[in-house]
């Protein structure tokens, strides 16, 4: 069997600051979903993929961000060895790869290398993409996803060779529409990867010389800087995803993605999640450490965060309420996140509206609670953002409450 090592792009503090409020007092890769921080995600695939001993995870947080969350994958995942590897600046989503080269091929050396981006939700089928890499003779393998027409050219877009899975061209992020099929920010290459990454250094340090307007960085693109010219010399394949998937960007679409999750999970490892019964709607995960009253009505699509508190009669559903939170009686939490340590008084409601299949710029969709906000008895907060620390005592629509 072929030795695999897989690396997720975990980016840095200035990244995921459309995640905002949340991010501002937890880091993005870290941000409960389901139950689980969202790396915790594809780094749990990787786990299952036959082969695979490493996880190195590349990114530009202090290492003490990283440390307990690798501590304790370290423990659930004993069979993989998991490692972080910090940047000394953004290099870009090829640019670490190239730093960290020799920590990435030392032995086992690996024959193939995954690459994913962490912002996404997808049910990271790594097994059939190997399946479909093993079979052609290219020199890499990337998850194409279909979007809708409208949103295609926020992603990069691809054309496939529909007989033979040959991607035949590739542009990032492109001005006007080519094709439905987008890159799903998973990737599967062979080690020759880092020669084709040398080329393309060596390419831009060349042009560096020339013009001064190139600086002479270690910064490199994944996608324009090497995929463009992989796909130009039709040496990348296309898998196409079958499976759920979308990106991770805003906070409101933690909220979709916390329900695709709780779905699959509860297909694949329904003792995760909380027993069903009159009161729990499935599928909810509830933290051991929460209290909920047996009157509170919960689901479906909730994550309950460790030391919450669950008053009776509370009605929570499509909502993450994250670490020790309480809402009181009779409030109610629809469609959004509550953030760490808030109190949500009496009769009180927080509601949004689903994520929207497009942006609508100055439209709040889901209401998001940011660490510590306190809602007094009886107020309504419907899709709002509501910064740290506040306190509010009024009822407030389609605000930024600062
Ligand atoms: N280590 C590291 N260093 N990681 C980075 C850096 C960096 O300098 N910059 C970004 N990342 C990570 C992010 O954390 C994320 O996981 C991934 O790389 C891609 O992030 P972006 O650069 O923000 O790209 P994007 O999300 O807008 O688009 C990418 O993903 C789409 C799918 O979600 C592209 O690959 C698109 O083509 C693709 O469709």
């Amino acid at each position: 069997m072929s030795v695999s090592k897989g690396v997720l792009l975990i980016g840095g503090p200035s990244k995921g600051t459309r995640m905002r409020p949340l991010t501002l007092d937890c880091p993005k890769p870290l941000l409960p979903i389901a139950g689980k921080p969202m790396i915790w995600h594809p780094l749990s695939a990787f786990a299952k993929v036959p082969g695979l001993t490493e996880v190195i995870m590349i990114g530009f947080y202090e290492d003490s961000v990283m440390s307990g969350f690798i501590k304790e994958a370290k423990r659930e995942f004993p069979n993989i060895a998991i490692t972080y590897l910090r940047e000394y600046k953004a290099l870009g989503t090829a640019g670490g790869l190239y730093h960290f080269r020799d920590s990435i091929l030392r032995a086992p050396v690996p024959q193939n290398i995954f690459i994913c981006n962490i912002d996404i939700c997808s049910a990271f089928p790594f097994t059939e993409i190997l399946e479909l890499h093993s079979k052609h003779r290219g020199v890499g393998t990337i998850m194409g996803v279909n979007v809708r027409k409208e949103s295609a050219q926020k992603y990069g877009c691809i054309v496939t060779e529909p007989e033979s899975q040959l991607m035949m061209h590739y542009v990032e992020k492109p001005d006007s529409w080519i094709s439905n099929t987008v890159n799903g920010g998973v990737y599967l290459f062979d080690k020759s990867l880092f020669d084709e990454i040398k080329i393309a250094m060596d390419e831009k340090t060349a042009r560096a010389a020339e013009d001064p307007l190139v600086k002479p960085d270690e910064i490199l693109r994944l996608e324009q800087d090497v995929i463009v010219p992989l796909a130009a010399a039709k040496k990348m394949y296309v898998y196409q995803c079958k499976d759920f998937w979308r990106q991770i960007k805003t906070a409101a679409s933690a909220v979709t993605a916390n329900s695709l999750y709780l779905t699959r999970i509860q297909k694949s490892n329904p003792d995760f999640l909380a027993k069903s019964s009159p009161n729990v709607i499935s599928p909810v995960y509830i933290d051991s450490t929460a209290t909920i009253d047996p009157t509170a009505k919960i689901g479906p699509n909730v994550a309950i965060g460790p030391g919450v508190t669950v008053g009776a009669g509370v009605r929570v559903k499509d909502a993450i309420v994250l670490e020790g939170t309480n809402l009181e009686q009779h409030s109610c939490v629809l469609t959004s996140i509550v953030g760490a340590n808030c109190n949500v008084g009496a009769w009180a409601r927080v509601d949004g509206k689903p994520e929207p299949e497009q942006d609508v710029k100055g439209q709040i969709s889901v209401t998001i609670l940011a660490t510590e906000v306190s809602l007094a008895p009886e107020t309504l907060v419907r899709s709002c953002i509501v910064l740290p620390n506040k306190s509010l005592n009024r009822n407030s629509a389609n605000e930024v409450l600062l």
